[in-house]
């Protein structure tokens, strides 16, 4: 159970909403549990017939909370974000999803807040939205099928750019890039959203869904989390990832120059 994901219905469509603006939406265990339960609720209940993903306050998400990273680190176990754990099942509720999945962004859309962007049908971004999947600044490796779905979306160039150099990049851009649907003011952009999810709602449901189906390879994408969730593990216990998140808590660079790779 978490408060700080928000969970509503109407008109056909499930709103799954991040509430926990204090911290820019990170997104701890409790919160992938609430999101991957949602989803496997919402596939199965044909009253739904799609779902819209929002962050409450000033940004979308800034991704995992770090502090959970750094225990991870520190822990004796395994550090596994396979299916075990709640986030291994959010994502595999990402690749699996039968249902149209409609992303409102704005703010920070930082790693898994980028990531499940590509795994949505529909992307509405504000302009001014910032963009990041700084894995490797983090010592970390792609995920959520990451590895694929952003290449294959933007090129090979501008993939390894945002996630080797952290480059960020701004709503336009990605909408520019065909990561989002459309860029818009941000006070316009929930509205356009939800429109959005109300049209969805008026179509025929069985045609959506076998044309999403059609469209993605779902398996595929879940071999591949699978695969960077093992890697993603054992980069989690690193030295360079301790000090990637000692930085962060401190507020500092970080500095790799005497860790051995
Ligand atoms: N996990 C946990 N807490 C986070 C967080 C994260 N991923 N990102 C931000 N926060 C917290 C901050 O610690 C801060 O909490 P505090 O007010 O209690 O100190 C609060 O959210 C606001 O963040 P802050 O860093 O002050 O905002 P900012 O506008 O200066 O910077 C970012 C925004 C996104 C550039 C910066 O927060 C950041 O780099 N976050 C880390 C993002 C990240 O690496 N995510 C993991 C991807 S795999």
């Amino acid at each position: 159970m978490t408060d700080h994901v928000t969970i509503s219905q109407a008109g056909g469509i499930m709103t799954l909403s991040l509430n926990r603006p204090d911290k820019k939406n990170a997104l701890s265990d409790a919160m992938y549990g609430a999101l991957a339960d949602a989803m496997t609720r919402a596939e199965s209940d044909p009253s739904i017939k799609v779902m819209l993903i929002r962050g409450e306050g000033d940004s979308f998400t800034v991704g995992n909370d770090l502090a959970d990273f750094a225990k991870a680190n520190q822990s004796e176990g395994g550090g596994s974000i396979g299916d075990d754990r709640n986030v291994g099942r959010f994502l595999k509720c990402l690749a699996r999803a039968t249902k149209p999945l409609v992303a409102a962004v704005q703010g920070h859309a930082v790693g898994v807040g980028t990531t499940m962007l590509l795994h949505c049908d529909l992307v509405y971004v504000a302009q001014d939205a910032k963009l990041s999947v700084p894995f490797v600044n983090l010592a970390l490796v792609p995920e959520a099928a990451s590895s694929i779905t952003l290449p294959s979306r933007i090129g090979h160039a501008r993939a390894f750019a945002m996630f080797a150099l952290g480059e960020t990049v701004s709503g336009k851009t990605a909408a520019d890039w065909g990561i989002a649907n459309a860029a818009v003011p941000a006070e316009e952009l929930h509205g356009k959203a939800m429109l959005a999810c109300e049209t969805l709602a008026t179509r025929p449901a069985g045609a959506v869904t076998t044309t999403k189906v059609l469209m993605r390879e779902a398996e595929r994408l879940a071999a591949r989390m699978d695969e960077e969730g093992g890697l993603f593990a054992k980069r989690l216990k690193t030295a360079e990832a301790a000090e990637a998140f000692q930085a962060f808590a401190e507020r500092r660079a970080p500095d790799f120059s005497r860790i051995e790779g």
